[in-house]
């Protein structure tokens, strides 16, 4: 199957499984692909960040959302767990039209979440414990109940006030059509009429206008709110919607797919799009860079850093935003993309890792986010089937015995590889999708936009489960949380799997504990042969003191014969056979 590989950026026989990258691989045998970091590589190359939803970790005030007051209280957790950061989805002040992700105040925190003192308290703990603590910005568009944009919509058409947007006539005899046909990713068109008849630009929901980043007292506000919790001692920021900011010249219409990444689709470059990957984007980053590197320079022991949430392809492309002077890391979608196949994983595991090395930029690696249907659940679901977005008691189910045994060496193959790693709240517990949450409590946007077409991302959000015999299973002292948790989430609570061997928690601490003591995060890495490809992924993390530990993941049919000389099994994410062979979905370490 080497020749199948060959061709690897596109699979026929998977309804062209993932590939983003113009040029093709060739195989590499025993040499190392990626070289180990130097001993004094900054936090971030290797970092393990936890991602905390706010309003779904934890509650302490019992009104059924997650609060910043919850969050300090459970930072042990989370150290116990073996983590290096936090990063925290936007808690800003926000009428929550896109859970937060619309926001109307920068510089305070939404009255759900807590206060300022509050986020104050949280930083300062966490960096008691040892913590680093990222927060979420919002550069893309803000709250329609921003004030600018009340100020924009109060003044005239071609005032400074809308030129801190993106306001234009519509077409047709009365401008009644919109400017362009671009859509919203939510939904419907990406424009929205106002009182005297102009249009703006919404890539979202309507409740969030695109801010005009051509603007500079646009660029000029996000110096001062990036300076702003920095000075606060936040140690970065996760930056969403990056690929977003600048929009093509003449606003021209567009054909294509909004989101045309992962398996399926044509995979069309990303900047084919008019308003994905501009180029005009990385001059806005290299400015903040320098920020950063000021604030860095000013206390090199706390070195500050932001990562992209960039939906980029191909490769090349994602490369030129984790340049020296732009962010330091980007989320690694094409891995989180990328289906349970041995050969499509090989591939994006070296595409990634060369396309970073090709700026001196490391790896990241992610599973699970708040956007996606959590890995637990994806990976319980026929591989060859297009990846739903949410999934509903009507549809096919997950088998939840094999997503969680797949998940679970799918977490264990992520982290080995040298990089930074990002994990999602609850994947520690094994967590699978609600996939049971009725049409009237949903709140995703895209549902309502979609009129349900699309079910959305609320299914990854519901609250996460602590003790199995309390009200909101220890989300909250109350007894309903926001979104309804199953039944069947008790189960997976903290309180059960606390201590329990073999648990998915206990799975977690220990990868994260010989990751952190074999250095595996800045490991170099080489691939093992002599394997069947299309069934084992196979490598050896190798760090700069030449400790090597040998990772196998069987996704084939039958149990492998593990290599007697790489030494003896480390941690495993299932039991091994009577035999000593690694059984199917199953991943082990070995030194
Ligand atoms: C990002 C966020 C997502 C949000 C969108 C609009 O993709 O991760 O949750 O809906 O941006 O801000």
């Amino acid at each position: 199957m080497r020749d199948a590989r060959r061709s690897l950026w596109r699979h026929p026989s998977r309804g062209g499984a993932w590939c983003p990258v113009t040029s093709v691989l060739e195989r590499t045998s025993e040499s190392l692909i990626h070289q180990p970091d130097p001993v004094d590589a900054p936090w971030w190359r290797s970092a393990v960040i936890y991602q905390i939803y706010p309003r779904s970790f934890a509650d302490s005030n019992g009104d059924g959302v997650g609060d910043l007051p919850a969050v300090t209280d459970r930072l042990p957790y989370l150290t116990a767990l073996g983590v290096d950061a936090i990063w925290l989805s936007p808690f800003y002040v926000s009428p929550m039209a896109d859970a937060g992700y619309d926001v109307t105040d920068y510089r305070d925190i939404d009255p759900l979440f807590g206060t300022l003192a509050d986020a104050d308290a949280m930083i300062a703990r966490a960096h008691e414990l040892g913590l680093r603590v990222i927060v979420d910005l919002v550069p893309n568009h803000t709250s329609n109940h921003h004030v600018w944009f009340e100020a924009a919509l109060a003044a005239a058409p071609g005032s400074p006030e809308r030129e801190r947007y993106v306001f234009r006539d519509g077409k047709g005899p009365d401008g009644s059509e919109p400017p362009n046909n671009w859509k919203s990713n939510f939904g419907g068109s990406a424009w929205q009429r106002v009182d005297d008849g102009q249009w703006y630009l919404h890539l979202f929901d309507y409740h969030q206008p695109d801010l005009n980043w051509q603007n500079p007292e646009v660029r000029a506000e996000f110096h001062d709110i990036i300076r702003y919790w920095l000075d606060r001692g936040v140690d970065g920021f996760r930056v969403d919607v990056a690929h977003g900011l600048v929009k093509r010249e003449g606003l021209p219409d567009f054909n294509g797919v909004n989101h045309d990444f992962g398996p399926e689709g044509d995979r069309l470059p990303t900047n084919t799009s008019p308003f994905w990957d501009q180029d005009g984007v990385h001059e806005i980053y290299a400015g903040w860079r320098t920020i950063l590197d000021e604030y860095t320079a000013a206390d090199p022991t706390h070195e500050r850093m932001m990562c992209a949430e960039a939906w980029v392809q191909p490769a090349e492309r994602m490369a030129l935003y984790v340049r020296d002077d732009e962010f330091q890391q980007a989320f690694n979608f094409p891995f989180l993309a990328t289906h349970w196949y041995a050969d499509a994983l090989h591939d994006v595991i070296e595409l990634s890792l060369r396309s970073n090395d090709s700026v001196g930029a490391p790896t990241t690696w992610v599973l699970s986010n708040h956007d996606v249907v959590r890995h637990a659940s994806r990976l319980g679901l026929p591989q060859d089937l297009p990846r739903p977005n949410g999934i509903g008691a009507a549809d096919p189910q997950p088998d939840e015995a094999l997503g969680l045994r797949r998940a679970r060496a799918a977490t264990t193959l992520m982290l080995a590889l040298p990089g930074g790693a990002y994990l999602y709240q609850g994947e520690e517990l094994g967590l699978p999708d609600s996939t049971e949450l009725p049409d009237e409590v949903r709140q995703d946007p895209t549902f309502r936009f979609t009129k349900g077409v699309e079910l959305g991302r609320d299914g990854c959000r519901v609250p996460i489960p602590w003790v199995k015999d309390a009200p909101s299973f220890g989300f909250g002292p109350s007894a309903e949380a926001w979104l309804p948790q199953p039944a069947a989430y008790g189960a997976y609570a903290v309180d059960q799997q606390d201590g329990v061997p073999g648990s998915t928690l206990e799975l977690y601490r220990t990868l994260l504990r010989i990751r952190r003591e074999r250095r595996l995060g800045n490991g170099g890495m080489e691939w093992l042969t002599g394997f069947d490809d299309d069934a084992v992924v196979a490598l050896v993390n190798v760090a700069g003191s030449g400790e090597r530990t040998t990772v196998v993941a069987n996704l084939g049919a039958t149990p492998v014969e593990l290599p007697a000389e790489a030494g003896s099994v480390l941690v495993a994410s299932g039991p091994l056979t009577e035999e000593g062979r690694l059984p199917t979905d199953t991943t082990v370490w070995l030194g």
